[in-house]
C-alpha cells in the first residue's frame, strides 16, 4: 500500500471479526517495526503479546474492575484539564462513536455498556502492551514510543489488520501486572489492540475530523 494511503486509511478500530491473527503475522509486523527511530536509537520499549485465555482473563478483570467503578490509575499519568479546543475535539470523536453506534448521550445504560466493550479491548484477538524502563526520564522516552506505536499501526493497516490505540487497556495496572508477567522495573506505557477489523461495523466507519492546516501551521519564510 502506497505510504500516503495506508496514513489516511488507518483509523481506530473499535469492532473486530471473531478470528484469531497468527501469532507469526504479529512478530512480522513487530520485526518490521523496530525500524522506527529513537533518540541516539536507544529504543527504549519491550513488549508483551497477550492473545488466547490469558487475554480473556484480562478482558474480563479489566471490564470488572470498570463496572466495580474502581478509580484509574495508569502509569502514564493521563491528561485531567485540556484547553477549550482540545476538549472540543475530544468530545467530537465521543459524539461520533456513540451516534454511530444509535446510542444517544442520555442513555446511561447503552454508554456503560459500550464502555465496557471498550475496557473488554473490543474482543480483539491480540493485545500488543508496550513497556518502557521505570528510570527513563518519561517525556523524551515517549516520543520514541509514539513513533514505534504510528509505525506498527501504518505497518499492520498495510497487511490488512485493525488496531486501536487503547488507554483503556492500561487503566488498571494492577490488573496488568497481576495477569501478565510484567517486571517490577518496567513502567506500562499503551496497549495496541489488534485483529482483523470489522470494516461494516458504523463504528468503524463514521466520518473522522481533523484540524485544518491553517489552525495548526505558522509559515515562517
Ligand atoms: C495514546 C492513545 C490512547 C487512546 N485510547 C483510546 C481509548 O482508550 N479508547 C478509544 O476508543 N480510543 C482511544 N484512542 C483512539 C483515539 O480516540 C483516536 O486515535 C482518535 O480519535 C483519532 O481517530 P483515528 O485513530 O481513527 O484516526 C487512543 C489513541 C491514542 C493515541
Amino acid at each position: 500500500m502506497q505510504t500516503r494511503v495506508c496514513v489516511q486509511s488507518r483509523r481506530t478500530i473499535r469492532k473486530f471479526l471473531p478470528k484469531s491473527v497468527p501469532q507469526e503475522m504479529i512478530e512480522e509486523v513487530i520485526s518490521d517495526a523496530l525500524w522506527a527511530p529513537s533518540w541516539g536509537n536507544t529504543q527504549p520499549w519491550e513488549f508483551i503479546v497477550v492473545t488466547g485465555p490469558a487475554l480473556e482473563k484480562f478482558k474480563a478483570e479489566n471490564k470488572n474492575a470498570l463496572m466495580a467503578g474502581m478509580k484509574p490509575s495508569p502509569e502514564i499519568q493521563m491528561p485531567e484539564e485540556w484547553s477549550d479546543t482540545l476538549k472540543s475535539r475530544y468530545k467530537e470523536v465521543g459524539k461520533s462513536v456513540l451516534s454511530s453506534l444509535s446510542i444517544p448521550r442520555k442513555d446511561l445504560e447503552g454508554r456503560l455498556n459500550y464502555y465496557g466493550e471498550m475496557f473488554s479491548i473490543f474482543d480483539a484477538p491480540a493485545l500488543l502492551l508496550v513497556l518502557l524502563d521505570k528510570n527513563l526520564m518519561l517525556e523524551y522516552a515517549m516520543l520514541d514510543v509514539g513513533l514505534f506505536m504510528q509505525t506498527f499501526m501504518l505497518l499492520a493497516c498495510d497487511r490488512g489488520l485493525g488496531t486501536a490505540s487503547l488507554a483503556a487497556s492500561v487503566n488498571f495496572p494492577e490488573i496488568l501486572r497481576k495477569c501478565l508477567p510484567v517486571p517490577e522495573n518496567k513502567r506500562i506505557g499503551i496497549g495496541i489492540a489488534i485483529g482483523w477489523p470489522d470494516l461494516d461495523s458504523p463504528v468503524n466507519r463514521f466520518q473522522r475530523n481533523r484540524a485544518s492546516i491553517d489552525e495548526l501551521v505558522t509559515w515562517v519564510n
